[in-house]
């Protein structure tokens, strides 16, 4: 997804602004552009493709010359348009004074462009961007703050924005709604950023913008920050907890192999301080509910979106299980358009990584216009949805970079269990069955080490599989959303085409397409509903398809079921849904290495879907 860097102090702006977009890399883009303001003069580059492009550029038309202290720079993942150059940004206003980064999407700007076009304005892209920065010009008159708060109030839609004038060349401005603006403090420097990601080898000093907030800031630092109406707003500074290394590789080959491996540090981080062992319980601070309140409450309603939407699955799993609370899952970007039913003493819950997901943050909307409490289960500490959620429990899983979700779905998981655990203890689950699952619940990072010493043999049965163009992932019970999240692994990062289904469906329509040539990965751990799952891989052996099996160290009579094996530890239901994850995370690493994709950046996708 689009993301923004923009830059106002003493040092030259291009180098921290292209430094600032590898950093953003990591969200997906298919272009990426910077504009510098050269002693009164804009001077912008854009490129199609890798930031590397663009550097090059940089450096071979402006041959390290520029002193420029001032910039905007952005990466674009295209929406209003294709990739190109044209439409990369920076967009330049038709009399060359305004550039502008934008994220985010103009909805009117079809008319708006047909009114600019009617007053002569000619335009040289198909984005909407340009649109909104020809609509700034047309509202300046000398004073660029001005010319903003007019122009976003004809605007519908959403928007992160920086921009800079030349005509007032030591300003910068920047503007949120719908889309996040961070403003990173430094030492006689101020930066813009739509990601922490990009601030934080600079400063950790942050201030979030809320929505419909406009900051100015000059080469002393802000000046400003007011709303739509002008009226100055206070926000907050506010110190971003994780460093530059916390968000680099490690010294592994990929960003999603490291975060892989990280998953028991970050599921350590999850219920560290949050178990209560002496009353059997999880301390869940930020949930904060009396326990008559927790009681009032008899029904959850879950809502997210990709791997989130499978945390999801399997919370719905743990509410019924431990907590008697009856749950529904929810696609986040169905939920407002089929007009849901939110009864009194609903609880309703978000769960997103970024934070920023649109299709997550409309339904976070739309269940609140209906009277819900909802609670954000979120990564992204400040990110809006954790921001607009009323409360919410806080992943902690540290910086996740890779496009493909892994370590963020494991935490998600546990925080799932924790809050099914809190629940409970105030329904029918006893003093005893909660310790022993907040026992369960602390032998979870030993247990993902013992899966991560499996790499090798994981690799070993990948790359025997690299070459097939299909595969399916069946299982029941809580190895259900483990099996559609596995299939989503295996299709968003080798492009191999994989579908996740429950066991007991394959003989009602797909088993048709089983053949010698179509894999079937079953999840056979030796929990509840091995004994049927048994039965459907009997289903895929008769139609030749070869098939892997995860299954339980010790149940060596697996073995004569299957081509190839996956050993998972043995432990309780939800812990084995973890774990087994984590193994399917590792096979799809593999193929897709083998299968030379890029890991990190898969064709197509971004970090967070801020489009709905
Ligand atoms: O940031 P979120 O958790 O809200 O993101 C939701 C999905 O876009 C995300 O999980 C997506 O499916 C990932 N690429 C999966 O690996």
């Amino acid at each position: 997804m689009c993301g923004i860097i923009a830059y106002i102090g003493n040092k030259p702006a291009h180098d921290i602004l292209i430094t600032g977009l590898h950093r953003l890399e990591y969200r997906g883009y298919d272009s990426a552009g910077l504009t510098v303001m050269d002693d009164k003069k804009i001077q912008t580059l854009r490129s199609v493709g890798k930031v590397a492009n663009l550097r090059n550029k940089v450096e071979g038309e402006w041959k390290d010359n520029s002193k420029a202290s001032l910039g905007i720079a952005h990466t674009r993942w295209a929406t209003h348009g294709l990739p190109t150059e044209e439409n990369a940004h920076p967009h330049t206003d038709m009399k060359g004074k305004i550039s502008i980064v934008h994220n985010g999407i103009i909805e009117n700007y079809k008319q708006l462009k047909s009114k600019l076009e009617a007053k002569g304005y000619k335009f040289h892209s198909e984005t909407d961007s340009e649109v909104l920065c020809n609509l700034i010009s047309e509202f300046y008159q000398g004073d660029i703050e001005e010319a903003v708060v007019q122009a976003l109030k004809h605007v519908e839609g959403t928007y992160g924005l920086a921009l800079v004038c030349s005509d007032e060349p030591d300003r910068l401005i920047a503007a949120r709604k719908g889309s996040p603006i961070i403003i990173g403090i430094g030492n006689g420097e101020t930066l813009v950023a739509s990601d922490v990601s990009a601030l934080v080898q600079y400063t950790k000093q942050v201030i979030y913008l809320d929505d419909n907030d406009i900051v100015c800031i000059n080469r002393e630092g802000i000046t400003d920050i007011f709303d739509m109406t002008k009226t100055p707003v206070s926000r907050d500074v506010q110190e971003v907890d994780w460093d530059l290394g916390a968000a680099e590789k490690g010294g592994y080959d990929h960003y999603m192999l490291k975060e892989i491996f990280e998953q028991p540090e970050a599921i350590t981080n999850t219920f560290r301080g949050r178990l209560n062992y002496e009353e059997g319980t999880a301390i869940l601070s930020g949930l904060n509910l009396t326990p008559k309140e927790m009681v009032d409450i008899n029904r959850v309603l879950v809502f997210a979106c990709g791997t989130s939407l499978h945390a999801a699955m399997l919370g719905q799993y743990f509410f019924e299980d431990f907590a008697q609370l009856p749950s529904n899952v929810n696609h986040a970007a169905e939920f407002r358009y089929r007009n849901p039913i939110v009864e009194r003493n609903t609880m309703a819950i978000a769960i997103s990584q970024s934070g920023e997901t649109a299709d997550t943050l409309a339904a976070v909307r739309e269940a609140q216009r209906k009277g819900a409490n909802v609670f954000g289960v979120c990564n992204v500490v400040g990110s809006t949805i954790a921001r607009e959620t009323d409360r919410g429990v806080y992943l902690h899983a540290g910086p996740e970079i890779s496009v493909a979700s892994t370590k963020a779905f494991t935490t998600q998981v546990m925080v799932l269990l924790q809050m099914a655990l809190k629940f409970g203890r105030c329904h029918r689950l006893s003093r005893s069955e909660g310790v022993k699952l907040c026992r369960e619940i602390e032998s979870t990072p030993e247990l993902i080490r013992e899966v991560l010493k499996e790499a090798e043999n994981i690799k070993k049965i990948a790359l025997k599989y690299k070459g097939f163009d299909n595969t399916f992932y069946i299982g029941r019970g809580y190895m259900y959303p483990v099996a559609l999240e596995g299939a989503l692994k295996l299709k968003e990062i080798s492009y191999i085409h994989a579908e996740g289904y429950h066991a007991a469906e394959l003989k009602h329509g797909p088993i048709a397409l089983l053949e010698e040539n179509v894999p079937v990965l079953a999840l056979a751990n030796d929990i509840d509903g091995k004994d049927k799952i048994i039965g459907n891989v009997e289903e895929c052996k008769a139609r030749k398809s070869p098939v892997i099996l995860t299954a339980t160290k010790g149940d060596d009579e697996m073995k004569s079921y299957s081509d190839d094996i996956i050993w998972i530890p043995k432990a309780s239901a939800p812990v084995a849904a973890i774990l087994t994850t984590v193994a399917l995370q590792l096979y799809s690493y593999y193929i897709a290495v083998a299968r030379e994709c890029n890991v990190d950046q898969p064709r197509n996708l971004a970090k967070s879907v801020t489009v709905e």
